[in-house]
């Protein structure tokens, strides 16, 4: 049973994704615009909308001593979910855009006392870690929020060093014909989604997993359905894509 709390703070974040239109010229502000008065309930709202964060980070195998990027990490929800393994790395990046979930972010840091996670206000499609390249990037629900999206995966095969991994959670809809062993949504699902998310400017493509596996070697796919708050019967389609830069990959030298 949710409480007077739960309740409270679910009408403010469903005030802003139903009526709420963000405003600003660009797309940094538009995101503020969209988050800062949600930024409270973010975590409780989203622990039930967005499935497959932990499994996704499950399939990753983070292991000691290595470097992750989470982009779009937000309020470093994700960064919670690997539990004790965050001590084991040597370092987490939180890149986000929008400054409101990055505070939460920063919160979360000082309250967990991790030393080795830092947050990153940046564009996933252009930031540098400032240690040079990384093993591990992650998209988890924000890669249906850039825009320019392709640019995003092509910016991470640059920042990954050669057999680093690639994590990626979101909503999607299939292609209408899709590859031998993905899954076929019928049309009535290829068709609400879309127009769904795309009010609070969540672009679902059926194009993701076709090129995500184009440029990495596939580790893992799952495709699910998910649970929306308040909507009782719907479940939205989602997808987790695990994939390694290939070991020779030639990818252009990057200077920060
Ligand atoms: C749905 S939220 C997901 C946040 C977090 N990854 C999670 O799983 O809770 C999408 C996130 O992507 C961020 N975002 C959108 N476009 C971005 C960009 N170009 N660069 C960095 N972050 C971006 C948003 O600000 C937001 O925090």
């Amino acid at each position: 049973m949710p409480t007077i709390e739960t309740l409270i703070e679910d009408a403010r974040t469903l005030y802003h994704l139903t009526f709420k239109r963000e405003r600003g010229q660009t797309h940094a502000e538009r995101l503020e615009s969209f988050y800062a008065g949600q930024s409270n309930g973010y975590d409780r709202f989203r622990e039930r909308l967005l499935h497959g964060r932990e499994a996704m980070l499950r399939q990753l195998e983070l292991a000691p001593g290595e470097v992750w990027v989470d982009m779009g990490g937000g309020t470093g929800a994700n960064v919670e979910c690997i539990g004790d393994t965050v001590a084991d790395l040597q370092q987490v990046y939180i890149v986000d855009l929008a400054p409101s979930l990055l505070n939460k972010a920063r919160e979360r840091i000082a309250r967990r006392q991790w030393r080795n996670v830092e947050v990153f206000h940046g564009d996933a499609t252009r930031f540098h870690p400032p240690a040079g390249k990384v093993d591990v990037v992650t998209f988890s629900y924000s890669l249906t929020m850039i825009p320019n999206w392709f640019a995003a995966i092509e910016h991470a095969k640059q920042i990954l060093k050669p057999g680093g991994r690639i994590g990626i959670v979101d909503f999607y809809v299939s292609p209408k014909h899709p590859d031998s062993g993905r899954l076929r949504h019928k049309w009535s699902t290829r068709a609400f989604w879309p127009l769904w998310f795309a009010m609070d400017n969540v672009f679902l493509s059926p194009d993701h997993l076709p090129f995500l596996s184009h440029h990495f070697k596939e580790r893992h796919i799952a495709e699910g359905r998910g649970k929306v708050p308040y909507l009782p019967v719907a479940r939205a389609p989602y997808y987790i894509f695990i994939g390694m830069l290939n070991t020779s990959s030639n990818s252009t030298e990057w200077v920060s």
